[in-house]
């Protein structure tokens, strides 16, 4: 295996020309859905464009669990790969382990503080220095619909609040389609949840219950009104959703069988790969009573110290790219997200694209952006896992009273 990967970058560096080193560069990922694989494919084209070797570590898993914890079993085995894909708060607890490289020096020489948001910025910090680099950032908060399904259910208007959206999923239901497309991982489930709590609450119980995870706002009748919603969604969707995979929800949404799918925009990356174009063939809408606010979601990559040279100089050229307009626009072109850069062009973009552009900026003036808590953006991962576990707890068991579904998750709340 070494043998072979040290002959990959002699040639590597022959190909390239260049006297300058060059290295192998293991990327963990779990990008790997029809229109996520499209995606960092494009990242792999750059880099061996610049003489490296590309070796992919793809852990399959929506959101990245699966590949969170093969990552923590390669760290603690004194094998850590290059490059992987973390983010949020999980960043900082990497790099209070000692493991992550320092990338000030590609993020000075590439003006990172200038082309980035600050609230980007500070996640990709630690102690003021960069050990990350941001790829994108994704909408959370939206609702996908299929414009034939809601055509033959005679559904009109896109939904904009939560009596809207009933009462077009039981017309769907009526005419003998899914409403809801689900899948069963809990995290798909918090997707989900997180757009409920953000649509009946707004954002300051958002804020106040699911990131300040303040005792009074999780058993509020707010909390009461949002597992009511909550549950009533799951209603709609269909008896196959356990353990179903969110592109295969999205596919769904996508082939005609259902009308709806709650998914952060990477489901529009499975519409552009199947072909289907925004505004004819489906909507992109914010959730039910979310429009005036904005659940990001980050994707970006922390570098870990590795000693070889070739290996450092493939990881600050890894840096580099991602945060190149290069990269920047044809990945999020295929991804569904929308540049991280500050000031890019976005004429290549599309509608939903272009409204996750402005809505991003419009929210962070007016309060409404607010850290995604499915896609660890916003608190401490083992409460995190502990307030996943209670929602899908209340969403898979019906008997679970409303009551007792606020309390556990409260408890879940308070996990350190
Ligand atoms: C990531 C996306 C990814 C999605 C599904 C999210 O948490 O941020 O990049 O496409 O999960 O795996």
């Amino acid at each position: 295996m070494l043998k072979l990967s040290k002959l990959a970058t002699a040639v590597a560096l022959v190909v390239a020309g260049s006297a300058a080193v060059a290295g192998e560069v293991e990327v963990l990922h779990y990008w790997t859905s029809g229109g996520e694989a499209k995606s960092v494919a494009e990242l792999k084209k750059i880099m061996q464009a610049k003489g490296h070797v590309w070796k992919d570590f793809a852990v399959a898993g929506g959101a990245g669990d699966n590949a969170a914890t093969v990552l923590k079993s390669r760290v603690v085995s004194g094998n850590p790969p290059a490059a992987a894909q973390i983010k949020g708060p999980a960043i900082q607890e990497w790099a209070a382990e000692g493991v992550l490289a320092n990338l000030d020096a590609t993020a000075k020489a590439e003006k990172w503080d200038e082309l980035l948001p600050k609230v980007v910025a500070d996640v990709m910090k630690y102690k003021g220095n960069y050990v990350a680099a941001p790829v994108n950032v994704h909408r959370v908060n939206w609702m996908w619909a299929n414009s034939a399904v809601l055509k033959k259910a005679g559904v009109t208007s896109t939904p904009k609040t939560w009596d809207e959206f009933f009462a077009a999923a039981e017309k769907v239901k009526k005419a003998g389609l899914i409403p809801v497309a689900h899948g069963g991982q809990n995290w798909q489930d918090f997707t989900t949840f997180e757009s409920v709590a953000l649509g009946v609450g707004g954002t300051k119980f958002y804020n106040d219950a699911l990131i300040k995870l303040d005792e009074k706002a999780l058993t509020s009748a707010t909390m009461t009104k949002v597992l009511e919603t909550f549950r009533k969604i799951k209603g709609y969707t269909d008896a196959a959703a356990p353990g179903r995979d969110w592109n295969l929800a999205t596919a769904m949404v996508i082939q005609e069988k259902a009308a709806f799918q709650f998914m952060g925009d990477w489901a529009k990356g499975e519409f552009s790969a199947a072909g289907k174009v925004p505004g004819k063939d489906y909507i992109c809408a914010a959730a039910p009573g979310t429009s005036n606010a904005y659940t990001f979601n980050v994707d970006s990559f922390a570098m870990y110290k590795l000693k070889d040279a070739g290996a450092q100089k493939a990881q600050g050229d890894l840096a580099a790219s991602i945060m190149g307009t290069e990269f920047q626009e044809v990945f999020n072109l295929n991804k569904g997200s929308i540049p991280v850069r500050l000031n890019m062009k976005m004429d290549k973009f599309d509608d939903c694209a272009k409204t996750s552009a402005k809505d991003f900026v419009d929210t962070a003036k007016s309060g409404g952006l607010v850290p995604s808590v499915a896609h660890g953006m916003a608190i401490k991962p083992a409460a995190e896992g502990a307030i996943k576990d209670a929602v899908s707890q209340f969403w898979n068991d019906d008997k679970i009273s409303v009551a007792d579904g606020v309390k556990n998750i409260a408890k879940a709340a308070a996990t350190k």
